[in-house]
């Protein structure tokens, strides 16, 4: 009988992938889910994007592409580092890859012996600890709290870092809370890094341009270039473009770094499709104003999640910053029943019952180490939030004591 690789066998299944399936079963059983469980827009790719990939098809460029990227999109991503983050980066320090995933799973795979340690504020984007295990990487959570807007401090990232700390990963504006870092706690957590040379820095900013209320996002490097040969920044077009389909994501970092990663996806996927590649260059060589629109809209929804959150008694929720997800705080009614009789002893057990008798499909915030909350994406239409939040707030109230 088939046994999987030592390396997979204590993996578990990200939460988001195993509620997103058991909200598709419930589905075909014909049950009215609305799912807030994806990190997945909801509107179409940008018509430039369509266009650049079918002008690849045009122009026959439909052989291996190059293993680090086509000329075209290395360019455009280059182009995208200097007028969203005034940042000169080489094409030489760029690679492309199969979504911003393969890029993380690319650098771990580069850099990681057995027993090295990554450090990971928590809550988190499940995938950091997950590929980092995979490579014998040893995840370290440094807690962050609901009352610091859930955003890491420097001394408690200084105490997690020891000497077998290869990497710290930070992704602001963060999935799952929408946190944003502030100039002036990049610059603590840059002296921080200044103190322990041997840490890599994993920038994951994926979603740099769903900032709200007029906040900008600032990267690392804006504050403290000179860590430049030890942070890989981490970003694609999934998010901010509508484009999780294309599977088109990029890494920039340090030449050593990015050439360990090319020789990883080299050995595994090659280069990306090429009409992938065409569509994303063209998405980001267009004018911003279709991202503004769309994020414009998530600020609107955002604003209407919120409140309804809010409003519903036994439910606290921080307003998120940037990203495309609210991160309720459930605390006060776990260990309580649902109206139905399941007992909700943790968020997991909450969100099973929201997707069993209310019919919404959420995360559990375990599932992102930083519990009893829930994560919903308000990447979805406003009926099916008004919808969602209508139905919260009836299974709420209906709670036994
Ligand atoms: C924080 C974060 N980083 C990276 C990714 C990877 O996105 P993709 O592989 O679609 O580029 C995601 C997707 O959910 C994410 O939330």
């Amino acid at each position: 009988m088939f046994q999987p690789a030592k390396r997979l066998a204590s993996l578990p299944t990200p939460a988001t992938i195993a509620m997103a399936a058991r909200a598709r079963e419930l589905k075909a059983q014909g049950k009215p889910i609305i799912s807030l469980a994806l990190g997945q827009p909801d509107f179409p790719s940008p018509e430039a994007a369509l266009a650049g990939a079918v002008a690849e098809v045009e122009a026959g460029r439909t052989g291996y592409p190059p293993i680090p990227g086509q000329k075209l999109l290395l360019e455009a991503v280059a182009q995208k580092f200097k007028r969203d983050n005034g940042l000169d980066v080489p094409v030489s320090q760029i690679m492309v890859c199969n979504g911003g995933k393969q890029a993380i799973f690319n650098a771990f795979m580069a850099s990681l012996n057995e027993g090295d340690e990554v450090v990971v504020p928590a809550p988190y984007w499940v995938s950091y600890p997950l590929i980092a295990q995979m490579f014998g990487g040893v995840p370290v959570e440094v807690p962050c709290r609901e009352e610091d807007g859930f955003r890491p401090q420097a001394e408690a990232i200084a105490k997690a870092i020891t000497q077998n700390t290869r990497w710290l990963v930070l992704n602001f504006p963060n999935n799952p809370t929408g946190a944003i870092l502030e100039r002036a706690e990049l610059e603590a957590i840059a002296d921080v890094l200044r103190q322990a040379p041997h840490v890599m820095v994993m920038s994951d900013e994926i979603y740099e341009h769903l900032t709200f209320d007029g906040r900008h996002h600032l990267s690392l490097l804006n504050v403290a270039p000179d860590l430049a040969d030890r942070v890989l920044v981490i970003n694609g077009v999934s998010k901010a473009y509508a484009m999780t389909g294309w599977r088109v994501g990029f890494a920039c970092g340090p030449e050593a770094l990015i050439k360990a990663m090319v020789k990883v996806q080299g050995n595994s996927t090659s280069g990306i499709c090429t009409l992938a590649q065409g569509g994303a260059a063209a998405a980001l060589q267009e004018d911003m104003s279709g991202v503004i629109a769309m994020r414009g809209t998530y600020e609107r929804r955002r604003d209407m999640v919120v409140k309804a959150l809010r409003d519903i008694k036994g439910l606290s929720c921080a307003m998120p910053e940037g990203a495309f997800y609210a991160y309720p705080g459930l605390k006060a009614l776990i260990g309580k029943r649902s109206s139905a009789g399941r007992l909700l002893s943790d968020d997991v057990a909450f969100a099973e019952a929201l997707l069993e008798e209310a019919h919404i499909a959420t995360v559990p915030g375990s599932a992102f180490g930083y519990g009893p909350h829930l994560r919903l994406s308000f990447a979805a239409s406003d009926e099916e939030l008004i919808e969602a939040c209508r139905r919260l707030k009836v299974f709420v109230e209906q709670i036994q004591a």
